[in-house]
């Protein structure tokens, strides 16, 4: 290397290293300086994240993301891990690879080998890191896998903790790498982007949309008239549930306000009185139909 590309190559690492210190608090611009390719042009999540998260960027927390970055080479990755660093000064940051990337580890981030459809490495997680105040989901591109990491992990966030589902892309079309053929055949491609399902119907219940589309109606589930509902832990824990373009944001809360209308899933006794019957069975409405709710999304 020539003294002047070297000479170069250090003044651009201490402008980069300024402007990480700089943009420390402001993650529009932080972002794209760990990794232009994710925040810079394609995903647009930053603006969402400094939504919910500056209110917490100073405090201790314990935050875990699952996919560390760099797939099948355990030297790379680590983007996100870095920023979320930068970003929250006073935090532990964690991270889950399937592959190993512990290499990647520095002070205050640490890194667990697994994958994320595996309930008792979850846990055995949980057990060191303790229950979480934010966990991001950025691994495995199959909505079986994401809905799963969720039903597992979502109990171990804390009370007023959050939960960031990126890249719900994967209910319309699967990711790239995975879905080409041996032979880069585009037409195996397409033919998995129709077999992904959420595209053609909108309705189909096996996507990580459709969950948190279920979940958003659990935000109302003390307004469901369906006598024996039993509510789910989701239905009565998470109290916000955001849309964005290709990211969801939920908080986890107690969700337990009530209705004006509605107690139990059925009908409070002064409104059967307004109604001018004593139970609902008076009123013959065939609740057999009704679905009944279930612990799991
Ligand atoms: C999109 S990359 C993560 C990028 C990183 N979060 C960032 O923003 O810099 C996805 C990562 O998920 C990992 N992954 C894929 N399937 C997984 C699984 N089942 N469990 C854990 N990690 C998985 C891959 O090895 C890959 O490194």
């Amino acid at each position: 290397m020539s003294l002047l590309t070297a000479s170069r190559n250090l003044v651009d690492n201490l402008s980069h290293h300024v402007q990480k210190t700089l943009y420390r608090k402001n993650l529009i611009k932080l972002a794209p300086l760990y990794n232009h390719a994710k925040w810079g042009d394609t995903h647009r999540f930053a603006q969402h994240y400094q939504k919910h998260f500056a209110p917490l960027s100073r405090k201790k927390l314990n935050i875990l993301e699952i996919g560390v970055g760099g797939y099948d080479d355990s030297t790379s990755g680590g983007d996100s891990l870095r920023m979320w660093k930068t970003y929250f000064p006073n935090s532990n940051i964690y991270g889950i690879d399937i592959v190993e990337k512990q290499g990647l580890e520095e002070e205050r981030i640490k890194i667990f080998k697994g994958s994320q459809t595996d309930e008792a490495f979850l846990k055995e997680v949980i057990n060191e890191t303790g229950e979480l105040d934010i966990i991001i989901d950025d691994g495995c591109s199959i909505n079986e896998h994401r809905i799963k990491t969720f039903n597992i992990l979502f109990p171990f966030l804390k009370d007023g903790g959050i939960y960031a589902e990126e890249n719900t892309h994967i209910s319309y079309w699967p990711s790239l790498g995975s879905n080409w053929s041996e032979k880069g055949e585009k037409s195996v491609y397409l033919a998995n982007c129709i077999n992904v399902g959420g595209s053609i119907d909108l309705n189909a219940s096996h996507t990580i949309m459709a969950m948190y589309k279920r979940l958003a109606d659990g935000l109302n589930y003390q307004e469901f008239l369906n006598p024996g509902y039993s509510p789910s832990y989701f239905d009565k824990h998470i109290v916000e549930v955001h849309f964005y373009h290709n990211l969801v944001i939920v908080y986890k809360g107690e969700n337990n306000e009530g209705s004006n209308i509605i107690e139990n899933n059925t009908l409070q006794p002064h409104i059967l009185q307004e109604l001018g019957v004593n139970s609902l069975e008076e009123l013959a409405i065939d609740f057999t139909t009704a679905t009944s709710a279930s612990n799991k999304v």
